[in-house]
């Protein structure tokens, strides 16, 4: 394969033993659909199937051990203590430092898939909207979007972006930055389409 990965298997069995059953379901559901949209949209599949089956192998960690990696990874400290916002950037690091990927490409996918980021690449926004629109998720909209996201996905990223910000608001959690410049981002993008 083209994507360096020392340990493919060891990587399978870390998934395995840190995600719950419909957290790993979730993984491959992003899998299919991130393969299929970059089949469709003209990225590599073979680096949407790898981003999409992984991004969200640090999703199961408590605080503790999103800490722990944030240290030992040197990533922001501004994640400490927010696993949510957090998983993203410690899977990336796992993979990188821990199975030799070095797909920048695939990394960033990894590292964005939770709030975006302005100049994400095709791969990237792939894989943040199929984690939004695979076939386990469900919501009313979800037919709809997957149709959308076939079609124009662009326009189907900014929806979700969109739905993402109501969300936390609505939730009140805490919004990240990134999630605002990358709909920004997104928004641009489209008035020149
Ligand atoms: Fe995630
Ligand atoms: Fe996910």
């Amino acid at each position: 394969m083209s994507i360096n990965c020392t340990n493919r298997e060891d990587l399978e069995n870390f998934m395995v033993k840190h995600l719950k059953p419909s957290r790993y379901e979730h993984s491959l559901g992003v899998e299919k659909m991130a393969t299929e949209l970059a089949k469709i949209h003209g990225a590599d599949p073979e680096k949407a199937a790898f981003a999409g089956r992984y991004h969200d192998i640090a999703k199961g960690f408590d605080n503790h051990d999103i800490n722990h990696c944030i240290m030992k990874y040197n990533i922001d400290r501004k994640y400490m203590g927010n696993p949510a916002l957090a998983h993203s950037k410690v899977a990336a690091a796992i993979l990188e430092h821990e199975y030799g990927v070095d797909d920048e490409d695939v990394l960033n996918a990894v590292k964005s898939h939770t709030t975006g980021r302005v100049g994400m690449s095709l791969l990237e926004e792939i894989v943040y909207v199929a984690d939004a629109i695979e076939d386990n998720r469900d919501y009313p909209e979800l037919k709809e979007l997957q149709a959308e996201a076939r079609v124009n996905l662009d326009l189907v990223c900014y929806h979700i972006m969109n739905y993402a910000v109501q969300m936390i608001m609505e939730k009140g959690r805490e919004l990240d930055e990134e999630t605002l410049d990358a709909r920004e981002f997104i928004k641009e993008r489209l008035k020149v389409e």
